[in-house]
């Protein structure tokens, strides 16, 4: 398992980081500065770090619910009065999801300030954005899954402003999101394979990609 000895001279310490899996995010040798708390915050660890708690509370609450519009509603009043610790499963999850958008939103903003998006990591800036636009749409499409008051005019406001994207697009892109033309049982089974399958998926991937160029590019 661990294929270097202890971090006691420079090559152990290099062969521990080059060995480690979570070290391996950073290259065998980083600027001093760079491993301060006070450079990062740790924000893009937290992000990876809220990303992996809401996978883990997700893949929890999808035992207890049915993305039906018959069984919905009712699968979140079993979680808060029925389920026990179904309350707090839910509140794990959509307090790491507002948090998990706050903090990516920080980190944005902290290699901004730090000019961190200057060559060669330009290419991981975009990345990033891509990154930022996976979680706010997945806190969007997870909105949709209570089935209730709240969920179903905020996806009604939403798939209407798809609705004027021009060139006659619009139609077609909120038809695409409803799998019809009203919020109803399709965009319910929609937004649930979009929220627990397809987002996740392509965000790990990019996740993936992200931490490759941070590495590449020579640490933070
Ligand atoms: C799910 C979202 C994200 C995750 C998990 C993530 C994760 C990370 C991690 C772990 C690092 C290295 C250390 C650190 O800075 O904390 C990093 C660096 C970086 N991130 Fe992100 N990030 C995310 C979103 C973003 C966004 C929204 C942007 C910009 C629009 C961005 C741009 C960058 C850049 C340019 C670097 C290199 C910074 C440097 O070298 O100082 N990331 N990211």
């Amino acid at each position: 398992m661990f294929r270097h000895g202890l971090p006691i001279s420079n090559r152990a310490r290099a062969e521990s980081v080059f060995y480690n899996f979570a070290l391996h995010v950073h290259p065998v040798k980083v600027r001093k500065r760079s491993i301060k708390f006070t450079y990062t915050f740790g924000l893009g660890g937290l992000s990876a770090g809220l990303f992996f708690i809401l996978t883990i509370t997700g893949a929890l609450l999808m035992l207890y619910y049915r993305p039906s519009v018959t069984e919905a509603y009712g699968d979140m009043k079993d979680l808060q009065f029925v389920v026990s610790s179904g309350q707090f499963l839910r509140n794990m999850h959509r307090w790491s999801a507002h948090a998990m958008v706050a903090v990516v939103f920080l980190h944005m903003l902290r290699v901004f300030y730090t000019g961190s998006y200057k060559p060669p990591k330009e290419f991981n800036w975009v990345m990033g954005v891509l990154l930022l636009v996976l979680t706010i749409l997945l806190s969007y499409t997870g909105y949709l899954l209570p089935w209730d008051q709240l969920a179903f005019w905020g996806v009604s406001v939403g798939t209407n402003m798809a609705r004027a994207v021009p060139f006659g697009l619009g139609d077609k892109v909120s038809y695409l999101l409803l799998g019809g033309n009203i919020v109803g049982e399709n965009a319910l089974v929609r937004f649930y394979v979009l929220h627990c399958f397809i987002l996740p998926i392509v965000t790990l991937g990019l996740m993936g990609v992200h931490f490759w160029r941070v590495r590449k590019d020579g640490g933070v």
